[in-house]
């Protein structure tokens, strides 16, 4: 049997970058074999093994053949017989389809070496077609690799059309795509991420709600780009420029939906485009079922990400309200975050990236204040059940209004 390293290890070793995880490909051996050797098996009917020490993953050379709509639908050969041209064949990319010995010696028949020098994003062949997530799979590498000059080829960009117009996307399944669109959007370019899906039109099948953003416009006194589509995907950029966490990111991605319902006669203002748009960020947190603390962040930065700009002029009570519905006092992180996706979206305007935020520090203080609020006091002035909690509401009012006065001198 002969074994060769494939894929992102080769790729990234190319590029100089740094590789994290091995694949490899073993031709001319049977599972029997594997199993001989210790290797254990994957999955009872794919011909992929853990190595015993390494634990990393070890394929056996095989064809694939779409049999079927989604990710299900494939049937498999794997035998001693097939070749390691025949393996490289059904993968997506050439870049990703380069194989390398333990010398080193490169095996490249699809001139994956020669893309990764024209920095282009090519299909190997029109086999790409038989996994629709390869569609969101090149626009995770054109955001990861924009930084290098990489674009998507003319004629794969246009595969990928064909197969955003074909409803194949609706059949992959939320995990699927979730891995995806999370691991696109910590790349350090993820707004590279959303141009690429939209200019394919895959955006308009698998998040209609952004892609309807495009086109729409806001007021250029706050926003001088216009655009609320080009708006968004400068928050998105500025919360990756600032090392912001996947939940932040995926805030800043559907902070704004609510513009996208606006009646054209109301242009470009947005009365109430924060209430308006928490359905839309629901239906696009469950599509891809995004973690809780994901789907948490996104629907308190859709509503409140106006309170957050305005946090100085806000009364002591709405301040208040504003802590209240964050459970500050037990989520002081959520907060946190919560300021953080609002100064991206205070940001993410043309002109404006490098304003300063005074509000950041303004409702940090804020929550500071109404988490000194003592209770033991209130328990020993016999304060109980909702009694207490009016008591503690009153004296966190309290704090907040010494706070904002405090602040005004
Ligand atoms: N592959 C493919 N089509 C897919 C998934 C994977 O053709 N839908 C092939 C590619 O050759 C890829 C290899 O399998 O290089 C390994 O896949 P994976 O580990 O998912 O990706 P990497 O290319 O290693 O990239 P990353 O650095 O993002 O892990």
């Amino acid at each position: 049997m002969q074994i060769y390293k494939v894929g992102g290890a080769v790729r990234d070793r190319l590029l100089g970058k740094p590789v994290t995880d091995i694949d490899w490909v073993v031709v001319g051996a049977t599972t029997e074999e594997m199993l001989a050797k210790g290797f254990r098996p994957v999955g009872a009917d794919f011909p992929v093994f853990l190595h015993p020490k390494s634990g990393e993953e070890y394929a056996l050379a095989r064809t694939e053949r779409k049999s079927g709509r989604g990710y299900g639908g494939f049937t498999f050969h794997a035998s001693p017989e097939v070749t390691l041209e025949e393996d490289l064949i059904r993968r997506d990319l050439t870049i990703n389809a380069m194989a390398e010995d333990d010398q080193q010696h490169l095996t490249d028949p699809y001139h994956g070496q020669r893309d990764l020098e024209a920095r282009l994003l090519r299909h190997v062949s029109p086999a790409f077609a038989e996994d629709p997530l390869r569609v969101l799979r090149v626009a995770r590498f054109a955001a990861r690799y924009a930084d290098l000059g990489f674009t998507v080829a003319p004629e794969t960009l246009e595969l990928m059309r064909q197969l955003s117009e074909s409803g194949e996307l609706q059949a992959l399944t939320a995990e699927r795509s979730w891995k995806e669109i999370s691991r696109a959007l910590l790349e350090d370019q993820p707004q590279v991420f959303i141009e690429v899906l939209r200019e394919c039109g895959a955006l308009k099948v698998l998040m209609p709600e952004i892609d309807a953003l495009f086109g729409v416009p806001q007021p250029q006194a706050h926003h001088p780009e216009i655009d609320t589509g080009v708006h968004t995907l400068s928050v998105l950029e500025q919360a990756a420029l600032h090392k912001q966490p996947l939940t932040v990111r995926w805030a800043c991605l559907l902070h704004d939906l609510g513009k996208g319902l606006t009646p054209e006669e109301e242009w470009p203002r947005h009365i109430a485009h924060e209430h308006k748009g928490l359905k839309l960020i629901k239906a696009v947190n469950e599509r891809f079922k995004a973690p809780r603390d994901c789907q948490e962040l996104a629907l308190l930065v859709g509503q409140y990400h106006t309170h957050g700009h305005r946090a100085l002029e806000l009364k002591p009570s709405t301040l208040l309200e504003l802590l209240q519905s964050f459970d500050v006092y037990r989520r002081p992180q959520r907060f946190e975050e919560f300021i953080a996706a609002c100064e991206m979206d205070a940001r993410g305007r043309k002109g404006l990236e490098q304003r300063s935020y005074p509000q950041a520090d303004y409702l940090r203080g804020a929550a500071k204040a109404a988490r000194s609020v003592a209770v033991q006091p209130l328990l020993e002035k016999g304060f109980k059940g909702p009694e207490l909690g009016e008591a503690i509401k009153r004296e966190r009012l309290n704090a907040l209004k010494a706070y904002k006065e405090a602040a005004s001198v």
